[in-house]
């Protein structure tokens, strides 16, 4: 049966990220970070290497446009574009949910142009805990993923928007379990993404413990999912939701924190996302410890003016990060992550109270 429900909460997603003020009012801690500027770096700007790798596949700089569409044909167009983007860089990309393309096989391609437009890049299927609390998970996660020939499978964790959401589905009970059991028979690996309100240490080292290959920790500071409902319930008049939605439109662990967070209690993949919006912000996650960075809707808004658009963007991350890697003498990714970064205000007060030492980043010897 064709799931209009789904697509149609997918368009209405679109739309209200494109033509609403859906950013948290919370920042994500980048501004408070600083990587220490290195006058002398001694190296050639002309010498830096972004490559990278991500699950045994070569990446030209550590970058991904993040998990977000599908179900619907302007989707279809959205994630073509991406795609064609992501190929051309030679970056890695998400698909959004692919519930409604497997509620509905008709709407398979929505998601399946992202894999004929881009054959040689790491491809992400995902899917909601809603459909992976079903007794047929096992069997939708293998579709998600044979869909796209998928490099591997993000699960996402949106309890937020859920509980915010009008149509929310609220039951998170054994999802971990359903985690742990995705792992085990999956050829792909599993991994565990946030959609902006970030992970903490404790779920971070449950889901590596339940099998979870990587995790994205999608932390609040950017787009914000109860923001998003907040709009959506105005629009269906819906008081006690838009109440909901402007109440917990900050809820969260910020990007900056979760990193810290995420890195230093796992040995996962570590992605950043959420807010994050330049080169500079990724040269700093990573220099936190994550391995990859992520923008979501910055890519949704320039893939809507067309690919030369999403490509000038991705080239100004790319320029913005290299230029990260000069100015601080790192002459890799490895190196970069050793540089020293001093960690001030509301960011230092968090890591503090949480147990983490800020110190350990600005003693670095950097190389
Ligand atoms: C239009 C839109 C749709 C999204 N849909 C999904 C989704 O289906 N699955 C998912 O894991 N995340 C989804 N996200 C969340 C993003 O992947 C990302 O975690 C979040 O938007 C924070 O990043 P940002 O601040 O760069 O937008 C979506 C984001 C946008 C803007």
């Amino acid at each position: 049966m064709p799931d209009t429900q789904t697509a149609g909460r997918k368009l209405s997603h679109i739309q209200t990220t494109l033509h609403q003020q859906v950013q948290s009012h919370v920042p994500t801690g980048f501004d408070d970070v600083r990587l220490l500027h290195k006058a002398l770096p001694e190296i050639d700007r002309a010498e830096v290497d972004l490559t990278t790798e991500i699950f045994g596949h070569k990446l030209n700089a550590p970058l991904m446009i993040e998990s977000m569409t599908g179900g619907t044909p302007l989707a279809a167009k959205i994630n073509k574009t991406l795609a064609k983007v992501a190929e051309r860089l030679g970056i890695a990309m998400g698909v959004g949910s692919q519930r409604a393309g497997i509620e509905d096989e008709s709407l398979a391609y929505t998601f399946r142009v992202a894999r004929d437009a881009a054959p040689s890049i790491p491809l992400f299927a995902n899917l909601g805990c809603p459909q992976i609390a079903r007794e047929d998970a096992v069997e939708r996660a293998r579709k998600a993923v044979d869909m796209i020939d998928a490099t591997g499978l993000f699960i996402h964790l949106n309890a937020l928007q859920e509980s915010v959401q009008f149509e929310g589905e609220t039951n998170f009970r054994n999802i971990l379990q359903k985690i742990k059991e995705l792992a085990s028979k999956l050829p792909v690996p599993i991994m565990v993404k946030e959609t902006g309100a970030g992970i903490s240490k404790e779920t971070a080292e449950a889901c590596e413990k339940a099998g979870a290959k990587g995790i994205n920790v999608s932390g609040l500071g950017g787009t914000s999912w109860a923001g998003v409902e907040y709009y959506r319930a105005r629009a269906k008049r819906l008081k006690v939701q838009m109440e909901l939605g402007t109440t917990f439109w900050d809820w969260g662990t910020p990007t900056v924190p979760s990193i810290v967070e995420v890195a230093n209690s796992t040995s996962l993949k570590v992605f950043a996302s959420g807010g994050v919006r330049n080169g500079l912000h990724i040269a700093k996650a990573i220099a936190l410890g994550a391995h990859y960075g992520g923008l979501a809707l910055p890519m949704l808004k320039s893939a809507s003016a067309g690919e030369g658009a999403a490509i000038g963007r991705l080239q100004a991350v790319i320029e913005e990060l290299r230029n990260a890697l000069f100015l601080t003498g790192s002459r890799n990714l490895q190196e970069l992550r050793q540089a020293p970064l001093i960690i001030t205000g509301a960011t230092y007060q968090w890591l503090t109270q949480r147990g983490f030492d800020p110190a350990k980043y600005a003693m670095r010897p950097g190389r």
